[in-house]
């Protein structure tokens, strides 16, 4: 067969290439996080075998897998005095407790492989894959990719961006996060605003379990957490702020959802919908370096958990077009779609329509 432009093949040839190896690496850098060479490896210039003993690991392990990391670009290796170095520049990016650190995100792509056979079955057969999957693959590194983000970002980055929340907190709110899955958010906003009250709510027990060891452990005496579908919300109580942070657009009915909210709003309160920030045109998201990975994760999770119940699929690229019409339908007054400090999500910020000036 006659190719039309072998440059443009081989390029793709060399793109593909990459693709593969970024897999491969990504799975050793999530072996690198969870052993802990990555944090034994910033201590300063190492041997194979003193690595192996600074981190308590198999030498032969740990040299296949610096053989990686230097051939990758991750690592450096002198190889006068057979030491290897993880670059000062490249160590925020791959150790410390922080949101700019990786390696948590390793262990949400290792839980999505874990379910892939699932996922992939939904292609031949239609339906989903329970949510309850994913926790049971994810064990104790479910909800581990946002901890560090809210860490950082929660109180000044998300909730700080919106015109007159924080002071509100500080004087004192009913709070409730839907889908607040284990809880970290929840558990944040009790501690830094005492005066407020705040329940989390996820439909996923084994999530709202470790919440619940969480909240005890911080003593958090202002938070509690509800089994429960955010589809059967109830009107009262009602709270003063309503959360949801990157979970309403994995609901099975998030149009349902989204009226409960607003039933649940009391007078003057405000939902805060952090979500993705894209487009819900396809040709509008190309040049996103985001996108990509996004779309994949909204198959591999958002999809396949909204359809096991029987939902929407609406998934997490249903973008801002969508997402503010469905939010104004459901009868909210979109007052802002704020950028959050992540570039891939925004900021809904949403009024009780009950307070328009009639
Ligand atoms: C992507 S996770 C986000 C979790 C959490 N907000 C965070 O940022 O870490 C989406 C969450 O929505 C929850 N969820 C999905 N459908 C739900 C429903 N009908 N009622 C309550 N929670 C639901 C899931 O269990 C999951 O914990």
């Amino acid at each position: 067969m006659e190719i039309a432009d072998a440059d443009r093949t081989r390029a793709f040839g060399a793109r593909l290439l990459e693709l593969l190896t970024g897999n491969v690496l990504t799975m050793l850098i999530g072996i690198g996080h969870r052993t802990g060479l990555f944090e034994a490896a910033a201590r300063g210039p190492v041997t194979s075998g003193e690595l192996a003993v600074r981190a308590g690991l198999a030498e032969r392990y740990v040299r296949e897998w610096l053989g990686a990391m230097v051939t990758g670009g991750i690592m450096e290796y002198d190889p006068t005095s057979e030491r290897y170095e993880l670059p000062p520049e490249h160590a925020p990016l791959l150790t410390g407790a922080t949101a700019s650190n990786i390696g948590p995100a390793t262990g949400s792509m290792r839980t999505l492989a874990a379910v892939l056979p699932q996922v992939e079955r939904c292609f031949v057969d239609g339906g989903g894959v329970p949510i309850a999957e994913f926790a049971a693959a994810a064990g104790d590194g479910l909800g581990e990719s946002w901890r560090h983000v809210y860490d950082e970002h929660l109180v000044d980055g998300f909730l700080g961006r919106v015109p007159g929340l924080l002071d509100r907190l500080r004087a004192g709110a009913h709070v409730l996060d839907l889908g607040c899955g284990t809880g970290h958010a929840i558990n944040l906003m009790a501690r830094a605003f005492p005066r407020s009250t705040f329940t989390g709510l996820d439909v996923a027990a084994d999530a709202i379990a470790q919440a619940e060891t969480e909240r005890a452990a911080m003593g958090a005496l202002n938070a509690k957490f509800l089994v429960a579908d955010a589809a059967r919300l109830a009107p009262e109580p009602t709270f003063d702020v309503i959360t949801a942070f990157d979970a309403i657009h994995d609901q099975a009915d998030p149009e349902t959802v989204l009226r409960r909210v607003r039933d649940a709003l009391a007078p003057g309160g405000v939902f805060v919908m952090v979500d993705a920030k894209f487009s819900s045109n396809l040709e509008e998201n190309i040049a996103n370096p985001y996108a990509p990975m996004c779309y994949g994760i909204s198959l591999l999770f958002c999809v396949p958990t909204s359809l096991a119940g029987g939902g929407a699929g609406l998934g997490a690229m249903w973008g801002q077009e969508r997402a503010t019409a469905m939010l104004t339908d459901a009868g909210f007054t979109v007052e802002a779609v704020l950028d959050s400090p992540r570039p891939q999500n925004c900021i809904y910020v949403c009024a009780n329509p009950a307070d328009a000036p009639g």
